[in-house]
């Protein structure tokens, strides 16, 4: 069937001698660039509701339960990406594969991993930004800062009319800024990168050795409090809490798999690429873990800020000039996430528009001086800005979670359907106990999805469904390896 047709391994390898692509990361600058991708609003943001409604000073457990569930995929990402060093992450290795279906089905997830990331670190970029705004006396109005739903949200929980239009300006011109340091160019972007990461690394090293210094271990008791059930039924605390924490903390580990979509670019991808995907992990799950025994050590886990847990701990503690440090370093830090997340996504839909399942002239097209994808740029702007600017970021984050964690779960399969099929081919890095840690990963990658909303599901399906259709709609026919159509190989 052709749904099951595979791309044959050789031809990655023709395709990344073709790259037009600028050939400049080295291996610490990938890693750079996954901490880039990794580090943001999931720290800066979500550890705040984690520790406060569902975990406690037990968050540290729920940040190593997300992080061991990352490892698995990790570990055989970059098998995978030792293997095929192009450009296109995890599409492009199960389309040498598995098979077309179940790439294209990947790329589909990929797109909510990456598109909605940025749309949600867009939203959170303007939450900080607004906060600055505030350190230094000026206050925008509650529609020009918060999309339509939460402004109306907002007016109530103040008291004050709804306003008639709402619109994240913010969010919105964040994204066009970023997209248009994209169009200009990997390198620039990778150098900018580099600083912000610097930065936001300094920062998140300062908030754990700082706060250390006013960790009462009081507020480590009772490590994991009492579960209860509200009257939603939804359980918090306890081992379920903890559970619940894992998969919103979850957010916080996504982007280390963006360092694969950047092979194209890498100097020596086979080897740099594995180093970067499990170093970056690695790096930031050992910060993850030490800034939330110091937040929940610093602060009782029930008086915990919700909206800048991390900057607000400080205040708290009587530093309120280490606020302004945090809330700086957090509107730099967010924005290297989305520029990591943006990049990544133009560099998939330029894997797919070359195997021909996405129309070329739109997505495979590289500008003549700047090098980059520039058309499918600015049209992934386009798109994460006007969802930024009206959607409410609790619905775009786990809509990024869930294509994430699916992702996730496939690659750990597809990675071991390689083994078996290909045992003799050429592996720079091999996954230790593949066949115990692609299991595990899958298991609990699912585990992860099955604790987000009901409502969630619903989207994702849906979602699911348009990508089955557009697939067959389109991308089987218009396909390099669609019969009649191996003229397009030499594009
Ligand atoms: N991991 C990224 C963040 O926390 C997506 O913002």
């Amino acid at each position: 069937m052709s749904v099951w047709r595979r791309k044959p391994i050789e031809s990655f390898h023709s395709d990344a001698k073709k790259s037009e692509l600028n050939r400049v990361l080295t291996k610490w600058g990938l890693t750079s660039l996954g901490i880039g991708a990794i580090i943001g609003g999931g720290i800066f943001t979500l550890t705040g509701i984690a520790a406060h409604e569902y975990a406690g000073p037990a968050l540290a457990i729920s940040f190593m339960l997300a992080g061991i569930a990352c490892t698995f995929a990790a570990l055989c990402y970059a098998e995978f990406s030792s293997i095929l060093p192009v450009e296109g992450s995890a599409y492009a290795y199960s389309y040498g594969t598995v098979g077309e279906l179940f790439a294209w089905f990947i790329g589909w997830n990929l797109i909510l991993e990456y598109m909605m990331g940025a749309t949600t670190v867009a939203v959170s970029w303007s939450g900080y930004f607004d906060k600055l705004l505030h350190l230094f006396g000026i206050n925008l109005p509650l529609w020009l800062v918060n999309d339509p739903t939460t402004a109306i949200e907002k007016a109530h929980e103040l008291g004050i009319d709804p306003p008639a239009f709402a619109f994240n300006l913010p969010a919105f011109v964040i994204t066009w800024l970023v997209t248009a340091i994209l169009v200009r160019g990997i390198k620039e972007a990778a150098k900018t990168n580099n600083l912000i990461v610097i930065l936001k690394v300094s920062v998140v090293i300062f908030v754990i050795v700082m706060g250390a210094f006013y960790i009462n271990v009081d507020n480590w008791s009772p490590f994991i409090p009492e579960q209860f059930i509200d009257a939603k039924g939804v359980g918090h605390f306890g081992w379920s809490g903890i559970g619940t924490a894992a998969s919103i903390v979850f957010f916080a580990y996504i982007g280390f798999d963006a360092v694969s979509t950047q092979a194209g670019e890498a100097i020596n991808p086979k080897k740099d690429v594995p180093f970067a995907i499990i170093m970056s992990l690695l790096i930031c799950t050992v910060l993850y873990i030490l800034v939330s025994l110091v937040l929940t050590g610093m602060v009782k886990y029930d008086t915990l800020d919700i909206k800048a847990p991390v900057a607000s701990a400080f205040s708290s503690i009587g530093q309120p000039w280490a606020v302004y440090i945090i809330t700086i370093a957090a509107v730099a830090g967010l924005t290297s996430v989305m520029m990591v997340m943006m990049l990544g996504q133009t560099r998939i839909f330029l894997g797919m528009a070359k195997d021909g399942l996405l129309p070329r002239n739109l997505f495979g097209s590289v500008h003549p001086k700047f090098k980059t994808p520039f058309k499918s740029t600015i049209l992934v702007g386009a798109i994460v800005s006007v969802i930024a600017a009206f959607t409410p970021i609790d619905k775009v984050s786990e809509m990024c979670s869930m294509g994430t964690l699916l992702a996730f779960s496939m690659v750990c399969l597809a990675v071991w359907i390689l083994r078996v099929r290909e045992p003799n081919l050429e592996r720079p890095y091999r996954t230790p106990y593949l066949p115990v840690i692609a299991t595990l990963g899958i298991a609990a990658n699912i585990l992860l999805m099955l604790q987000v909303r009901v409502g969630t599901w619903y989207t994702f399906i849906a979602w699911g469904i348009l990508g089955i259709l557009v697939y067959f709609l389109y991308s089987r026919k218009k396909s390099n390896l669609h019969p009649g159509n191996e003229h397009q190989l030499d594009k």
